[in-house]
């Protein structure tokens, strides 16, 4: 560990090295605010952990406004059309021609995470790598303090004006709420997505929804070499549970690779359970202890919308923060969390809207058949009315 160890003080704070903590952590420093952050991993472990990959228009626009989008530019790759495959067929749409016109950036988050790591050490910045939050105390008053301990197990202190809490959804932020003190809006969707990272080249050149019988299947991009597919199991189901045969075979079947061409077989280096869960917390502030990120809210990963609220929280904390700090300002810290949930509920609802695409009920009671009729001529709406894509493309590349 380094310097953050001997010097225990800073103006803010932060928990946590993910995209909301290293964008609040360089606009802060850009600013001259007197910041530090505290990430319980590893760098290595930060640097390589493969996540979301999908950037939206705003996101790059937010990176580039503060100088941090140098890498995507050189390497992401600019990405604008979904397919649907469906027993109806299948049918693509080229959101960059509909809605906004708006085209995702496909870039890894691990190589995002390496960007904004290496830029906020490079102009100064302060970071305790194997540094643990333990919990946020006085979080009440002006004074808050975080309680740490390092990978040895030794315990220590940081004393803050504000605490950001950056650090996810199981961090110390989150826990450190006192009862009642913050609301938790929760949503169980009750569908289960085995995540898989295959040393494999893309199928095809379009994110790929495939709705079949047998549940979803998804197709995403990564790079030439790395792809991502979704496949939904039964709940319960341990990650290592499905042979890599039994994954690429029920993947080609709802993928429907005999009519559309087999897909790209590769060895499967990375397998996640995923249960679909959302939930949002209200508000995103309790005194000097500020949420953002996955710590603020939860979406679930069907709309690709995480990494993105994270960015946008962070640009729009580090405002509050600095005008509190240098200008002694707190109007843009106390609208924060009203800003946020604004985001934050727009992207629920359209992710939600995307699961209940995606996903039907199993059964074969009268309820279930009536809600999967439903959403078949919810797909049938996608495929034909351009006012429908149009929304569909402004929800699904926005935040
Ligand atoms: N103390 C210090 N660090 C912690 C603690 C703790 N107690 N608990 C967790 N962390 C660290 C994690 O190791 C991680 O590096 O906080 C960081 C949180 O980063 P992310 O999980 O990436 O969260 P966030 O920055 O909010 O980004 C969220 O990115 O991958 C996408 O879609 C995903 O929604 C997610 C989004």
């Amino acid at each position: 560990m380094t310097e953050s160890q001997t010097r225990s003080t800073a103006d803010v704070v932060i928990l946590g090295a993910g995209p909301a903590g290293l964008v609040l952590g360089n606009l802060l420093q850009d600013s001259g605010v007197d910041c530090v952050v505290l990430e319980r991993a590893e760098r290595a472990h930060v640097q390589t952990r493969a996540r979301a990959g999908f950037l939206a228009a705003n996101t790059v626009r937010i990176l580039e406004r503060h100088g941090l989008a140098e890498g995507l530019r050189r390497r992401g790759q600019a990405h604008s059309t979904c397919e649907f495959r469906t027993a109806d067929g299948r049918f693509r749409l080229d959101y960059s021609g509909l809605g906004h016109g708006e085209r995702h950036t496909v870039y890894p988050q691990q190589e995002l995470v390496t960007d904004l790591l290496t830029r906020f050490l490079a102009v100064g910045g302060r970071i305790g790598f194997g540094v643990e939050a333990v919990a946020v105390l006085d979080a009440d008053t002006d004074r808050p303090s975080v309680t740490v301990r390092d990978a040895d197990g030794r315990p220590g202190t940081w004393r803050a004006r504000y605490v950001a809490g950056c650090d996810g959804r199981h961090g110390a932020a989150r826990r450190s709420l006192p009862a009642g003190s913050v609301r938790r809006h929760h949503c169980d969707h009750g569908v289960t997505w085995l995540g898989l990272l295959a040393e494999a080249p893309p199928s095809l050149d379009a994110v790929g929804y495939a709705v079949h019988e047998r549940g979803f299947a998804g197709h995403m991009a990564r790079t030439s070499e790395i792809t991502r597919y979704y496949v939904q199991c039964e709940r319960g189901t341990a990650a290592g549970s499905w042979s890599e045969e039994r994954i690429w075979d029920e993947l080609d079947l709802r993928m429907r690779g005999a009519e559309y061409g087999p897909l790209h077989r590769g060895r499967v280096v990375q397998r996640t359970v995923v249960d679909l869960d959302s939930d949002v917390l209200e508000p995103l502030r309790h005194g000097s202890l500020f949420l953002a990120g996955d710590a603020a809210g939860l979406v679930s990963p069907s709309a690709a919308k995480g990494a993105n609220l994270a960015v946008l929280a962070a640009e729009i904390l580090a405002e509050g923060l600095t005008d509190a700090l240098l200008r002694d300002n707190s109007a843009a810290l106390d609208a924060y969390s009203a800003r946020c949930l604004a985001y934050i509920w727009r992207a629920q609802e359209f992710s939600h809207w995307m699961i209940r695409l995606l996903h039907g009920p199993t059964g074969s009671d009268e309820t279930s058949l009536f809600h999967n009729s439903l959403r078949h001529s919810r797909i049938t709406s996608l495929r034909t009315s351009r006012s429908h894509q149009d929304w569909f493309a402004e929800h699904y590349v926005g935040v």
